[in-house]
């Protein structure tokens, strides 16, 4: 079982390449691709960059080059809805690209033309997993829902409207839905892990900022305890 492991950011991957038994790193396409084992398993952790151009070529990579059984992708999140708050955890059930509008030729918002699929589903058994993982710690929050990601960050209280009404998404993030997407392409397992960083709302950059580190911390803690039990 060779796990591929996405974050966008190196502060988002930095707790668990600190916690990994390093093998081997190669670059390709400017990302760094750590071989080695986490908690037991084999496993290559890498920093995509931000954005969905990015996720998808370092997702591409994972499954062409490495031949990963699963992708999972943890890190940061904006919060939709009046419940959900930083710190909390979303295990995304359905991804989407909100950003993806062909609705000029009669699709759905999201819909990608000619793609026999309006989302992408995460594993059914990651999901049980991560599942699992948040009942182990119950001192966390979680939410399992819909995310919704586009190449922007939202941070407009209309904008999250939106998003909750035209996906009825419960968070908001800018990479994993394109990993869903070659995920899917490629036929591999994958889901996506993330902790609310925001409420994406007009003062969702200064939030960020705040709680940034308590998101790192919750969506790492849950993939510890997921990647135990895979
Ligand atoms: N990642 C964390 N917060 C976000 C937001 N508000 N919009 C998009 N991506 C995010």
């Amino acid at each position: 079982m060779k796990i591929g492991i996405i974050s966008a950011m190196s502060e988002e991957l930095e707790p668990l390449l600190t916690a990994m038994n390093l093998e081997e790193q190669h670059t390709k396409a400017t990302m760094t691709f750590n071989k080695g084992s986490l908690w037991g398993k084999d496993v290559i952790a890498v920093v995509s960059g931000i954005g969905k151009v990015n996720a998808a070529i370092c997702t591409q990579i994972l499954a062409s080059e490495y031949d990963v059984d699963c992708v999972i992708n943890v890190g940061v999140a904006g919060g939709i809805g009046k419940d959900i708050y930083p710190g909390d955890v979303v295990i995304g059930d359905t991804l989407v690209e909100h950003d993806m509008d062909a609705t000029q030729f009669g699709y759905k918002h999201g819909q990608i033309p000619r793609l026999d699929t309006f989302d992408f589903k995460s594993d059914a058994k990651l999901i049980e997993i991560a599942k699992k993982a948040c009942e182990n710690l119950p001192e966390i929050n979680s939410f399992v829902g819909r995310i919704a990601s586009g190449d922007e960050f939202v941070a407009n209280i209309d904008r999250i409207k939106w998003l909750s009404e035209t996906y009825d998404a419960i968070s908001c993030e800018m990479e994993g839905a394109s990993i869903a997407h070659v995920a899917y392409l490629n036929k591999i397992p994958f889901v996506v892990i993330r902790s609310i960083s925001d409420n994406a709302n007009n003062g969702a950059s200064m939030d960020y900022e705040k709680f940034i580190p308590v998101a790192i911390k919750n969506s790492t803690t849950i993939l510890e305890n997921m990647i135990k039990n895979i």
